[in-house]
């Protein structure tokens, strides 16, 4: 692959060459020497035009870890906010010969036309509605380390899955995996069709639940929601909120998951996202690094192959 634009384009194998690259970062990292030189001499770019915690902070992070030089865009002080297009800003930044340009955009396939504009390798960190797959990518890793495997599983994603794209990339890859994935969450809130990618659709969370190995609680995309159906959080806490009670139908040993940013008292009872024994989400902050490290790492070493 030349760049990263979603998991559609991934066949199993890349999938799992991408995580199991990422498996000797966390190692590497776990032991206490994080610096390699993969990435020394080249410049990565990071164009964020939404905002973001996570996603940006690791990013940069894995750049400078495989010593790239690495220069984050302030988007709000660039000159996009003098009406120069997203297309003319990616040319000019291409005129500086970047090895790896990292974006996040409000528009879905806004990275995808930026990719075919551009020299170098395009990472997409989420763009609309339409994929995050470094976030999904990560999501796998952490199954994969916490139940040994990710195949066969059953896993159940919650909440508004018509408005992320984590959800999408999510379904995508775990669909690609041979999982079982099951689509919690209110009526108003699911895609229309999208049980054509082989997924089962529920608005009982004690059914989407029942014997689940995962949980994965999406928070309400509000910022995408223009004038549609919106739930108090009252009321959404009530019948969609994750809790113990809830979390009772899936396995006793289910982990549970949130891609962040959490809504506390929304989508997840607060208790159940600091429980050490059932929360893995500080743990999926740290698969980002490493699955943003390998994800740079072979897209630069794909290049170099093809020269
Ligand atoms: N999960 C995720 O994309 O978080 P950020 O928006 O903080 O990057």
């Amino acid at each position: 692959q030349q760049h990263l634009l979603g998991i559609a384009p991934l066949n199993p194998a890349e999938i799992t060459a991408i995580l199991d690259r990422a498996e000797q970062f966390v190692d590497q990292s776990r032991s206490g020497s994080k610096h390699s030189e993969q990435l020394t001499g080249l410049t990565q770019i990071n164009m964020f035009f939404e905002n973001s915690t996570r996603t940006q902070a690791s990013f940069e992070i894995a750049g400078k870890r495989l010593g790239a030089d690495v220069m984050n865009m302030a988007m709000q002080a660039s000159s996009i906010k003098k009406g120069e297009t997203l297309i003319d800003t990616a040319l000019t930044l291409n005129a500086m010969h970047p090895d790896l340009l990292v974006v996040r955009h409000p528009n879905s396939g806004a990275v995808n036309l930026l990719s075919q504009k551009v020299n170098c390798a395009v990472l997409n960190a989420g763009d609309g509605r339409h994929e995050h797959p470094t976030q999904a990518l990560l999501d796998a890793l952490t199954i994969r380390r916490r139940k040994g495997r990710l195949r066969r599983l059953t896993i159940a994603i919650c909440g508004d899955i018509a408005h992320s794209r984590v959800a999408r990339s999510n379904i995508i890859l775990l669909g690609k995996m041979e999982n079982r994935v099951r689509l919690v969450g209110p009526r108003t809130l699911m895609p229309p069709g999208i049980e054509k990618f082989g997924v089962e659709v529920t608005d009982d969370m004690a059914a989407g639940l029942a014997d689940a190995d995962v949980v994965m609680m999406l928070r309400l995309q509000r910022e995408r929601m223009d004038g549609g159906f919106i739930p108090s959080e009252r009321e959404y806490f009530h019948r969609f909120g994750l809790n113990a009670e809830k979390l009772g139908h899936a396995k006793p040993d289910a982990i549970v998951m949130h891609p962040g940013p959490m809504n506390r008292g929304v989508e997840i009872d607060g208790e159940i996202a600091d429980d050490i024994n059932r929360s893995v989400i500080q743990e999926q902050v740290e698969m980002g690094v490493a699955v943003r490290m390998a994800a740079m790492d072979l897209l630069v070493e794909a290049r170099r192959n093809a020269m």
